[in-house]
């Protein structure tokens, strides 16, 4: 069965069941200041889960692709990479328990034909702390399903992780109660962990067992589902979302009880394909490629090659999807992830002994893997290969430099930390490369922990930074984000008037303290430009129009000329948001005469009066052909 074959029957299976098909959003989160990436498919569907409606119903499925930037360092393993695409299936308030776990079983030992006997379940232990209780109701779902395969699933608790799981798994044991840091999911984590207006919940995963990789005591004594020795894969993650923390720090229930399940395609295909390895099935195309320029094999040991074969078919995936969706390589925010991911590439591609500019050849075959699904990949393919090729040329030029810079301390017994700080900060050599140069310069000895501890020091600067950065809209100025949010409408169709229609928005990007909108034109903007297009949008401000939500066809929509997004596939029933004209109300919305006309899930002002003045702060260039915007209201 092939990647494409899994997704569809996947989809099918669920829309059997009365579930509406929805098209996967982004990567890059429109108007949510709260994450860099789209990292499951549930982020999108935050507004409903905390309880609005949402326009397709109550029974949702699609396949999403997503980007882990917290996984950066785990690519490696046989198991994990940054980029993949999460199967999610949604009850909004209407199915609960008693369905999830049986479709999602019979689709897994049906459907899929997996083999129920090397399925292992995990179930919430439950928090005494917040009242929540032990989930023994999907305990007993789950050993009904497992006994009509003649399977006898008794369940256990396995312990925590404070205590090792020291009590390992016993012969019949196939169903295992875990605390909250394993079997319970809220995109900020633990229940301790939730902000208040967190939506979270008890879940119940599915792990498939290879048995030819045996347990390395490098994890634990005795092994266990959730152990990290790659035995056990998790493939399946049904979120029983029924519960929100409350600002006094207790938990409430949602106004209603969904369901959230997730789980990734490429690690099903695993235990379609019987294959311990993600790598070898999903991504074929990269790693033939790879052998190519390096002239050697990939095998799936754990050796430092097959690490290398596997961070740069992981890195170059991401880096192509995120470069499709529009973000460059470059020092801030979600660029430097894909700088990142460039860098990690050539540095292990330096292991196989690949040393000329090679990863614009990838995005070919990565492209054409997925050209069913997302067209729009293989039709930007020269451009992300022409992106690549630069960050790829100049990275290699930096290498250089960094290590002729190393040169000055050839003859040196030491290199003080701070010296390899600066390497590290001035040049972007990293710390693998300092150690390994210095070695080669004759440098015995490097202050590695001098330089931890300015590195950590550093970081946490950085993430401060950031945190102040994304915090901004829904913790604590969602009334600024929502103004800002409004004002960004306002300001993409003034820039289409003042300079021309093919004027389209490629990014953006919303705190509570300014907004930020990326749009394609291909010069710098005169400053008669920018005064027209603030005047412009002053202007409806002032005249105070009503901005309304509706729903429609998509196509109705599309006539109609509103706004999308580049790139971005929307489902049949889409929900809008237009500004103006005066008088009119949501039962009459007067659409064809709106101001502005945009496919968006909000929120927004109801009166753009409500936004005092809009100033643009700063108009610059962020790539070839796209400008950027910063502007706030005073
Ligand atoms: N939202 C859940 C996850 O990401 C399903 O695992």
């Amino acid at each position: 069965m092939t990647l494409n074959e899994i997704r569809s029957r996947y989809l099918a299976f669920f829309e059997a069941r009365g579930h509406v098909v929805i098209p996967s959003s982004p990567l890059v989160p429109q108007n949510d200041p709260t994450t860099l990436f789209t990292g499951s498919g549930m982020q999108p569907l935050v507004p409903y889960l905390l309880g609005k409606n949402h326009p397709e119903g109550t029974r949702l499925v699609d396949s999403q692709k997503c980007f882990r930037s917290g996984d950066i360092e785990e690519v490696g393993d046989n198991r994990h990479t940054t980029f993949f695409e999460m199967f999610g299936n949604w009850s909004l308030g209407d199915y609960f328990k008693q369905e999830q776990l049986p479709w999602f079983f019979e689709f897994l030992t049906e459907e899929l034909e997996i083999d129920p006997k090397r399925l292992y379940v995990t179930v919430f232990a439950g928090e005494p702390k917040y009242d929540i209780p032990k989930d023994d109701e999907s305990v007993a779902i789950w050993q009904t399903l497992f006994s009509k395969h003649d399977i006898e699933a008794v369940a256990a608790e396995i312990g925590s992780e404070a205590n090792g799981y020291q009590r390992g798994m016993k012969p019949g044991e196939r169903i295992f109660y875990y605390d909250a840091k394993k079997n319970w999911w809220s995109r900020s984590g633990t229940p301790e962990h939730m902000p208040a207006g967190e939506p979270g919940g008890p879940d119940s995963e599915v792990f498939f067992e290879f048995p030819e990789i045996k347990h390395d005591p490098r994890w634990g004594e005795h092994c266990h589902p959730n152990c990290d020795c790659g035995h056990f894969v998790e493939i399946g993650n049904s979120v029983f979302m029924q519960y929100l923390k409350k600002e006094d720090g207790t938990f409430g229930l949602l106004p209603k009880q969904n369901v959230d399940f997730g789980g990734s395609l490429e690690r099903i295909n695993m235990a379609v394909s019987d294959s311990s390895d993600v790598f070898t099935i999903n991504h074929e195309p990269i790693l033939q490629l790879i052998e190519q320029l390096s002239h050697k094999t990939y095998t799936s040991n754990n050796s430092a090659e097959t690490r290398a074969f596997r961070i740069i078919a992981d890195h170059m995936k991401g880096a192509t999807f995120l470069i499709a969706s529009g973000v460059m390589p470059s020092n801030s925010d979600r660029g430097y992830f894909v700088r990142r991911l460039i860098r990690r590439s050539i540095m292990q591609a330096d292991k196989l002994g690949i040393s000329e500019n090679s990863f614009s050849k990838v995005v070919e075959p990565i492209a054409k893997m997925y050209a069913e699904q997302y067209p729009d990949v293989l039709a930007q393919a020269d451009s992300i290969a022409q992106t690549i090729e630069q960050e790829e040329t100049r990275f290699r030029q930096t290498l250089s430099r960094g290590i002729k810079e190393l040169a000055r301390f050839a003859g040196q017994d030491k290199l003080s930390a701070q010296d390899a700080f600066q390497l590290f900060t001035t040049y972007g050599f990293p710390l693998e490369l300092i150690i390994e140069e210095a070695g080669e310069k004759g440098i015995k000895q490097i202050d590695i922990e001098g330089f931890k501890e300015l590195l950590k020091g550093h970081q946490e600067l950085s993430r401060a930074g950031s945190e102040q950065k994304f915090k901004g809209g829904l913790a604590d100025a969602s009334q600024e984000t929502t103004r800002l949010h409004t004002a960004h409408h306002l300001l993409l169709k003034a820039l289409q008037m003042v300079l021309g229609p093919s004027v389209k928005q490629r990014g953006s990007n919303i705190t509570g303290e300014r907004l930020r909108i990326d749009f394609s034109f291909g010069q710098k903007m005169t400053p008669e430009q920018l005064a027209e297009v603030e005047r412009i949008v002053n202007e409806i401000i002032e005249e105070d129009l009503p901005v309304i939500h509706s729903e429609m066809d998509k196509e109705e929509a599309e006539k109609l000329g509103a706004e999308h997004e580049f790139g971005a596939k929307y489902p049949e029933r889409v929900s809008i948001y237009s500004v103006g004209p005066k008088g009119a109300t949501p039962e009459n919305p007067q659409i064809e005469k709106a101001f502005s006309l945009e496919f968006c899930g909000g929120p927004h002002v109801e009166h753009t009066g409500e936004l005092g003045h809009f100033k643009i702060a700063k108009e610059e260039a962020t790539s070839a052909g796209i400008r950027r915007i910063r502007a706030v209201l005073e």
